[in-house]
């Protein structure tokens, strides 16, 4: 008998008839995920002030974490005694790696990328170059041991000039793709997600889906949108992408974490995003609400005894007012835990209206009431 089962099943539960939006349930080897999700980031193995107890209690269900930083510090030799990285850092439910070469590039601006990978130098000491190929990137990953892992890819700005650049990136990325899917030591275990790139190329955009689609893989990712680009260019590129790729697999859209580019891409058929905002923004004082954000460091909270948001059920909003923390944002970084938990539970409270009202049959009333809130004077 057989009895190893996928690690990713997919069923998708119901569907849009107006857009392509749809609701999904994706079963992985930690546990069930519901979609559209969005994946907060937690780089270096944990989430700036959040324990991982308390990001269960949020609902989280899903949380990425980076190659490069967690290859580099603990490194391969700790992780695999650990015994992953979900035993390291006592997160039980499922987990996704990005491969590590968008953030050397994006962060560094020190790495060149050629064919062997992305070299780059190292961020303690500066003389040392490593190369992070795409073999070196999925063993760490293997010792990460996420639920999904990402391959390497070569990502050019959508705002790049260079098209013999585009070209080159995209055609590598399918290569490295194949020499990912080769080097991959767990696949009973963990899930190689292709990444498609060709910037605001249509044409090699479809190209480089269509390539990947050709491989035995179980999801899909959108990448290097997000990057300066308009948003009716980001817009197109998206409803491109998923109109190309497969229906009965999930689609992961990078580096994506607005309220409104959540909800307009779920409309185009996206299935899952990250990014850093939604934390990064709370270690700047900044709460999300359906109208936009509240900058809590702003003098017009001093007496405000109100909660950030009456509608959130968040343990910041039922303990503590904006006066208070107005008055914490400068001076302790339990700020910094007190608007995450916020921020975390109001993307996992967005994502959850939409399944519900994808569910529901109601997801275009949903996203007219979602806009007329955000741009209350635009008709
Ligand atoms: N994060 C945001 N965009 C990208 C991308 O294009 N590639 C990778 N690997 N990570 C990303
Ligand atoms: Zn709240």
């Amino acid at each position: 008998m057989n009895n190893t089962r996928s690690p990713l099943i997919f069923n998708v539960l119901a569907e849009c008839t107006t857009t392509k939006a749809r609701t999904a349930q994706m079963i992985l080897p930690h546990g069930k995920v519901d979609t559209p999700v969005f994946m907060p980031v937690g780089t270096q193995g944990t989430m700036k002030g959040l324990l991982s107890e308390q990001m269960e209690n949020l609902g989280l269900q899903i949380i990425l974490a980076n190659t490069y930083h967690l290859g580099t510090k603990p490194g391969v030799e700790i992780l695999e005694k650990a015994g992953g990285l979900h035993q390291f850092m006592n997160w039980n439910r499922a987990l996704l790696t990005d491969s590590g070469g968008f953030q050397m590039v994006s962060l560094l601006k020190l790495a060149e990328i050629t064919e062997e990978g992305v070299k780059f130098q190292t961020l303690n000491d500066h003389k040392s170059e490593i190369v992070l190929t795409p073999e070196h990137s999925i063993e760490i990953q293997n010792a990460i041991g996420a639920d999904i892992i990402m391959q390497l890819d070569d990502v050019v700005k959508t705002t790049s000039p260079d098209e013999a650049r585009i070209t080159e990136a995209m055609y590598r990325t399918t290569r490295w793709l194949d020499r990912c899917l080769k080097a991959h030591k767990k696949p009973d275990e963990q899930n190689i997600f292709p990444i498609v790139q060709g910037t605001l190329n249509a044409e090699l955009r479809t190209k480089s889906a269509k390539a990947h689609m050709e491989r035995d893989v179980r999801g899909f990712a959108i990448g290097g949108l997000s990057g300066g680009e308009s948003k009716d260019d980001f817009w197109k590129m998206v409803h491109l992408s998923t109109d190309i790729l497969p229906k009965n697999k999930p689609r992961y859209l990078m580096g994506v974490g607005f309220a409104v580019d959540l909800v307009v891409c779920c409309a185009l058929g996206v299935d899952m995003f990250d990014c850093v905002f939604p934390t990064r923004t709370a270690r700047f004082g900044c709460a999300l609400v359906m109208t936009g954000q509240l900058n809590l460091k702003q003098k017009k909270y001093k007496k405000d005894f109100s909660p950030i948001d009456e509608d959130c059920d968040c343990s910041t909003c039922k303990t503590y007012t904006r006066a208070y923390l107005h008055h914490i944002v400068t001076i302790h970084s339990t700020a910094c835990h007190l608007l995450s938990t916020h921020n975390l539970a109001f993307q996992v409270r967005l994502m959850k209206n939409i399944q519900d009202s994808i569910t529901n049959g109601n997801f275009p009333e949903f996203v007219i009431k979602f806009m007329s809130d955000l741009y209350p004077n635009k008709n």
